[in-house]
C-alpha cells in the first residue's frame, strides 16, 4: 500500500511539472489574431485559410539592440506579439544586447524557465532561489546558462567589450517583472510608507530611487 501511495506521489509530481508551463495545443496550428476582441488565455486563433509562412517567421533578432540606454542592455523580444504562430506553442526566444558595463536589471519570468547561449562576449549573471541563496557564474561566447522559473536573476557585462546572447523561454510570452521597476516606478505609484518599511530607509532615500526609475517622458 505504501508503495501504491509513493508512486502516486511521484505521478503527482510529474503532473505538477508538466503543468506547471504553457498548456498543451488542442490543434495543428492556432496563429494568434492579436486584432480580435476576444479574451481568451492567449489569443483566439485566425482563420486557417489566412494563415502564412509569414506567421511564422520574424527577423526581429537579427541586427544588435541599441544599448544607448540608462542601463547599458536592451532586452528584443520574439514572442507571440511577434510571432503570431507562436500562439499555443509554449515557447519564444529573446536577443539581450549588452554595452560594455551594462546591466539587465534583476528581474523575474512569472511564465517561463530561461536558458541563455552567448553569441558575444563575457556575462556575469546569476539567479537567487526563494532561500535567498545566489547562484551566480561568469560565462562566454558559446556557453549556456538557466535561470529557474519564477527566480530573480540578471545579467552584466562587465567586459570592456559588447555582449549578446539569445534567450529561450518555455512560453509563448513570459511576461517580465524587474524588481526596480515594479517597487519604484509603478503607475499609480507604491506608498512610500510601504517602501520605507520594506527597505529601512527614510522617505527622501525612496523619493531619490522613484526619480530615478521614473519613466522616461
Ligand atoms: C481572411 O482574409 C479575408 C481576405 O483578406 C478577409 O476578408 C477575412 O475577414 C479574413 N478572415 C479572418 C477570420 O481573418
Ligand atoms: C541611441 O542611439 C540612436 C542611434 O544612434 C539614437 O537615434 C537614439 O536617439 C539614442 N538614444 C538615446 C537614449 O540616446
Amino acid at each position: 500500500m505504501a508503495a501504491v501511495m509513493k508512486l502516486f506521489v511521484i505521478a503527482f509530481a510529474a503532473f505538477l511539472c508538466i503543468s506547471a508551463a504553457d498548456p498543451d495545443l488542442l490543434q495543428d496550428v492556432c496563429v494568434a489574431d492579436l486584432t480580435s476582441a476576444v479574451k481568451v488565455n492567449g489569443f483566439t486563433c485566425k482563420d486557417i485559410a489566412n494563415v502564412t509562412a509569414e506567421d511564422f517567421f520574424s527577423t526581429v533578432l537579427a541586427k544588435p539592440g541599441l544599448t544607448n540606454n540608462t542601463f547599458g542592455s536592451l532586452v528584443t523580444g520574439a514572442n507571440v506579439q511577434k510571432i503570431p504562430g507562436l500562439n499555443t506553442l509554449g515557447l519564444s526566444l529573446s536577443r539581450i544586447d549588452y554595452a560594455s558595463g551594462g546591466l539587465n536589471p534583476p528581474h523575474t519570468h512569472p511564465r517561463a524557465t530561461e536558458i541563455v547561449f552567448v553569441l558575444e562576449g563575457e556575462l556575469d549573471v546569476g539567479f537567487i532561489t526563494t532561500a535567498n541563496m545566489l547562484i551566480s557564474k561568469s560565462i562566454k561566447k558559446g556557453e549556456i546558462f538557466t535561470f529557474p522559473k519564477g527566480l530573480v536573476h540578471f545579467q552584466k557585462n562587465n567586459g570592456k567589450v559588447p555582449a549578446a546572447v539569445i534567450a529561450a523561454f518555455n512560453s509563448q510570452l513570459p511576461g517580465t517583472q524587474s524588481i526596480g521597476a515594479t517597487l519604484f516606478a509603478a503607475t499609480p505609484p507604491v506608498p512610500d510608507n510601504v517602501l520605507t518599511k520594506a527597505f529601512q530607509v527614510g522617505t527622501k532615500e525612496i523619493d531619490k530611487i522613484k526619480s530615478r526609475l521614473a519613466p522616461k517622458k
